[in-house]
């Protein structure tokens, strides 16, 4: 798992007055609403002596330790504690690790990590987001398996066949049946995706009048930093699904999903829930793989799995993730669990940068050396 990417906490319409507590990357945080209706992200450890910050309150602007009553505000700055009397003054290291948060599509994104604003990996745009000529919808699926696996599973084309009788015709026409070019299309520095077209089952109910029969379909898919991804469906040139999938990693074996899902079609509001049902049936398929999948983490050398050309997307990713691994963005899972229970750890938050002195540990990541000189050679491709 990675710091420094814009993680889905939560959807727009769940974060109500109540604060929520959250966990990603194996570590837990809590998001509120404050009085003015903007969305926070803080670690949830208060600094204090460890209350769980989203079991308190949102008092005004700030929110409340339930244990005894401090009140961070949402830069993370200790505002009260009570304990000490209303006019005492507030130590800075008291100060709780804050994220930036950015609501958009119907979701609260926090970037968990400490670059600065400017080298920051941005979220991936949904371009048709109320567009003229456009519709989309929110689904949010938790699913149990690794979001890696999870993100390697919509980059790769040959899985359409077997698991999608949507997309597919489950490997019957085998003598017909092979994955194509792929015509790469590059998202130079963050991503890499590719295009193809297959041959599609005849579409079922009201949408045969878009393509009636078996088609031709073009399909696009890519990755997005470590945890978003882009597929673009298009059965017919009036008929165009875009598809914008980001990734929450709880831990290593649990994943929340957030898939925004754009239609140049069925423009009305009752066509929501079918297009949704659909959604959830096509991503049911997907998840019985990946909740199955061995190991559960992806290997850490391509060796370990027999790739063969329809992977060369999957390839691509792992390349990215080795090269952030490198810059020091990977969390030490090791270290993690050797010390769970014992150490509260803290994701370090931009204001590290600026302040010294935090009462939380950095969570631990694999150093950015170190990495360096341990990937590069040996892993084979093929
Ligand atoms: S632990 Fe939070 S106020 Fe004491
Ligand atoms: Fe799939």
């Amino acid at each position: 798992m990675l710091i420094n990417f814009w993680y889905p906490m939560a959807t727009s319409a769940e974060l109500t007055g109540t604060p929520l507590p959250v966990r990603a990357l194996t570590q837990d945080f809590v998001v509120f609403r404050d009085a003015q209706g903007r969305a926070h992200c803080l670690a949830n450890t208060c600094t204090h002596r460890g209350g769980a910050l989203a079991a308190g309150k949102v008092v005004g602007d700030n929110i409340q330790c339930p244990y005894h009553g401090w009140q961070f505000a949402g830069d993370g700055r200790c505002q009260r504690i009570p304990s000490l009397g209303v006019d005492a003054s507030i130590p800075a290291r008291t100060r709780v690790d804050a994220y930036p948060v950015d609501e958009r599509y119907g979701i609260v994104f926090a970037f968990l990590g400490d670059l600065p604003e400017a080298e920051r990996p941005p979220i991936l745009a949904v371009k048709e987001w109320e567009q003229p000529g456009w519709r989309s919808t929110l689904q949010h699926f938790a699913i149990r398996g690794y979001y890696e696996r999870s993100v390697e599973n919509g980059i790769d084309p040959a899985h359409n066949e077997y698991v999608h009788d949507t997309h597919g015709f489950s490997g019957e026409r085998e003598e017909e049946y092979r994955v194509g070019d792929m015509r790469i299309e590059e998202a130079p520095p963050w991503g890499r995706g590719f295009w193809h077209s297959f041959k599609a089952p005849p579409l079922q109910g009201e949408l045969q009048k878009y393509r009636p029969g078996e088609g031709n379909l073009e399909a696009g898919t890519g990755y997005f930093g470590t945890n978003h991804v882009w597929t673009y469906i298009h059965p017919a040139p009036n008929y165009l699904i875009h598809q914008y999938l980001y990734e929450r990693p709880i831990d290593e074996e649990n994943t929340h999903l957030y898939l925004v899902c754009a239609r140049n079609f069925a423009l009305e509001e009752k066509s929501d829930a079918y297009v949704m049902e659909r959604n959830l049936y096509v991503a049911r398929q997907d998840m019985a793989i990946i909740e199955n999948l061995h190991p559960v983490l992806t290997p850490d050398t391509n060796t370990r799995e027999f790739m063969v050309n329809s992977d060369k997307c999957i390839l691509y990713y792992r390349e990215s993730q080795k090269e952030w691994e490198r810059r020091g963005w990977r969390i030490d899972m090791d270290e993690v669990h050797r010390s769970r229970g014992k150490v509260a750890y803290a994701i370090p938050s931009p204001a590290r940068r600026e302040q010294k002195g935090w009462v939380l540990e950095p969570v631990p990541l694999v150093p950015a050396a170190a990495t360096a000189s341990a990937t590069g050679a040996g892993d084979e491709h093929g």
